[in-house]
C-alpha cells in the first residue's frame, strides 16, 4: 500500500511488531508509534537518536568488518529545524513513560545537542535538566576545522525531580590519582586496606584508596566501538553502535535491580543487552530493519 504526500509517494509504514525477548522486548517501527503504547514505570530512557550529521548510515558486513553493507539509517534532515521537528514528539512521548524516579538521557553532539537543550528544557522543564555527561570516545581529532570536536554529550532529565543516583556503585567511581595516592593514603587498617582520614567540620571521614574517588560528569574510560578491533566480540557491525561499558554504567547508576529500562531508538541493542547483563528488565525499539535484524540476533547470543 502507499500514501501520497505533496508529490512523493512513501510506502505505508508497517504496523509496528513486538518481539519477546523472556526479560525483554524489541518492537520493530517508528517510537512515535510504539511509545505510546507502553505502560508508564521506566527508570531508565536512554535515547541515542541520529546526530543531524547528514547522509546515510550503513552497516558493516558482518561483525567488525570494515567493509560497508546495506544502509542502516538515514542521518539526512533538510536542516536542524526539521531535525528537532522529528525530535520534539518523541521526546515528549519518552517523557511518559518514565517513572516517578525516572531519567531521560538524551545523547546528541554538538551538530544538535545545544538546540535540542533548549528544546528539552521547554518540554521537560528547566528544572528538570540534572546535567550533562561529556563522552570522550577516544579516536583522537580529526579533520583541519577548529576545533576538531572529540566529545559527545549525553543531558540528563528527571521531570520528577527525583531520579534514581546510586553514587557509591563501583561504576560510578574511579581511581584516585597516584599521586593522590602516593601521598595521601598512608594509613594501612588491620586488612591491609589503604586510608586517610578527614576532619570535616569536627566530624572525621575515611576513604579507602581501592574504593576509589566520585566519578565526575567527564567520561573518558568507555572507548568507542571504533577504537576497538574487528575481533572484537562486542563489535555487531551497525554504525554508530555504542560501547556496552557506557551503556553499563547509565544502567547500575541510575536504576534498582526491579527497574525497567527503556532505549527507543535502540540500534544494534546496546542498552537492551547493558540492562540484561544486570538483570534489568528492558525495551527496545527500531524502525530499522538492519537494527532490528542486529539486535535481535545479539539478544540471542548474549547470556
Ligand atoms: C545512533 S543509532 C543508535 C545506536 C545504538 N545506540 C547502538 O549502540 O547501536 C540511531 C538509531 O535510531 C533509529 N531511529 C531513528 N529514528 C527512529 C524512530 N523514529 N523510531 C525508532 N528508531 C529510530 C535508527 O534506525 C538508528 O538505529
Amino acid at each position: 500500500m502507499t500514501r501520497a504526500r505533496s508529490n512523493v509517494v512513501e510506502p505505508e509504514p508497517a504496523e509496528p511488531r513486538a518481539h519477546p525477548l523472556g526479560d525483554g522486548e524489541l518492537w520493530h517501527g517508528d517510537c512515535a508509534r510504539v511509545l505510546p503504547r507502553l505502560e508508564p514505570g521506566y527508570d531508565v530512557v536512554y535515547v541515542d537518536p541520529p546526530f543531524n550529521a547528514g547522509g546515510q548510515r550503513g552497516a558493516r558486513a558482518g561483525r567488525g568488518q570494515r567493509a560497508s553493507g546495506e544502509t542502516a539509517y538515514s542521518d539526512a534532515w533538510g536542516g536542524l529545524d526539521a531535525f528537532l521537528s522529528m525530535l520534539e514528539p518523541r521526546l515528549e512521548a519518552m517523557a511518559r513513560v518514565l517513572s516517578e524516579r525516572g531519567s531521560l538521557w538524551l545523547h546528541l553532539d554538538y551538530r544538535a545537542v545545544h538546540d535540542a537543550k533548549v528544546l528539552a528544557d521547554r518540554l521537560l522543564g528547566r528544572g528538570a535538566f540534572q546535567g550533562e555527561i561529556v563522552w570522550v570516545p577516544g579516536n583522537g581529532a580529526r579533520g583541519k576545522r577548529a576545533p576538531s570536536v572529540t566529545h559527545q554529550t549525553i543531558l540528563v532529565y528527571a521531570p520528577s525531580g527525583h531520579m534514581i543516583w546510586n553514587v557509591n556503585d563501583p561504576a560510578l567511581r574511579e581511581p584516585y590519582a597516584e599521586i593522590s595516592q602516593a601521598m595521601h593514603f598512608q594509613n594501612t587498617d588491620p586488612d591491609g586496606r589503604r586510608y586517610r582520614d578527614r576532619v570535616i567540620v569536627g566530624k572525621r571521614y575515611r576513604y579507602y584508596a581501592d574504593e576509589g574517588r566520585q566519578l565526575g560528569s567527564v567520561w573518558t574510560d568507555c572507548p568507542a566501538m571504533r577504537a576497538n578491533t574487528p575481533l572484537n566480540p562486542e563489535a555487531t557491525g551497525y554504525p554508530t553502535q555504542k560501547p556496552l561499558k557506557l551503556l553499563e554504567r547509565i544502567v547500575l547508576g541510575a536504576t534498582h535491580p526491579d527497574s525497567r529500562v527503556l532505549d527507543p531508538m535502540c540500534g544494534s541493542g546496546t542498552t537492551l543487552a547493558a540492562a540484561r547483563k544486570q538483570g534489568r528488565r528492558f525495551t527496545g525499539i527500531d524502525q530499522s530493519d538492519v537494527a532490528v535484524t542486529v539486535a535481535l540476533e545479539r539478544l540471542g547470543r548474549e547470556p
